[in-house]
């Protein structure tokens, strides 16, 4: 597993990733404004299949269907989509970064992605865009998610959010402090 910059070719395998993962999706218009804005912040975990790529010549029949394919036998496996914080009526003004979707496709979760992915965002949200926090939403009822952001990263929780969701669900607002980090 790879991690790496997101770059526009990845685009459509990040919302692809997306559109199959979670009830919160985002036009393509959305993903490219955060590339295009934020070129250092957002992530992909990528993985390459040695036996596609000796292949050479040869069709790629499985890669062609696979819309996780951005490249000869690379696949994007998860992304995370960060950005700094943009809202002119945002009454806080210290710098500060928000995590706007993260996802591993199913067959590649429990290994670590997902926390490696957010790191990487964590890190650049921090040096590259000097962050002082980082903010996201989540569901109340996601837990590996919550296991993820409370336990392994050390995010905590400042407040609920009621019906945050289209669907009426809860969302826990939660930040991590990124000055004690360093
Ligand atoms: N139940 C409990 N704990 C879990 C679960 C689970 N289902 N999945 C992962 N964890 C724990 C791991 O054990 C690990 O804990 P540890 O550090 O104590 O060992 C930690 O969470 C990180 O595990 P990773 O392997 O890095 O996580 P993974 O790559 O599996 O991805 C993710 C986690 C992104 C939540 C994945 O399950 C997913 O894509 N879910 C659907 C999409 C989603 O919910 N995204 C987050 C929405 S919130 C937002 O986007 C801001």
């Amino acid at each position: 597993i790879t991690i790496r910059l997101a770059t526009i070719d990845d685009l459509q395998a990040m919302q692809n990733a997306n559109l199959n993962n979670l009830p919160e999706n985002y036009t393509l218009k959305y993903y490219l404004y955060h590339l295009l804005s934020w070129p250092q912040a957002s992530f992909v975990a990528t993985t390459t299949d040695p036996e596609i790529v000796d292949q050479d010549e040869k069709p790629a029949t499985s890669q062609k269907q696979d819309p996780q394919y951005v490249a000869k036998g690379e696949k994007v496996v998860g992304y995370v989509l960060g950005k700094m914080n943009d809202d002119m009526d945002s009454t806080d003004k210290t710098p500060h970064g928000h995590v706007t979707s993260l996802s591993v496709i199913r067959t590649y979760r429990r290994m670590g992605i997902a926390d490696k992915l957010m790191r990487q965002c964590l890190y650049a949200l921090c040096e590259t865009y000097k962050a002082r926090y980082v903010s996201l939403h989540v569901r109340e009822s996601n837990r590996a998610a919550l296991h993820l952001y409370k336990d392994t990263l050390k995010f905590e929780v400042l407040k609920i959010e009621k019906s945050y969701y289209q669907d009426g669900e809860d969302a826990y607002y939660m930040k991590l402090d990124l000055d004690l980090e360093k």
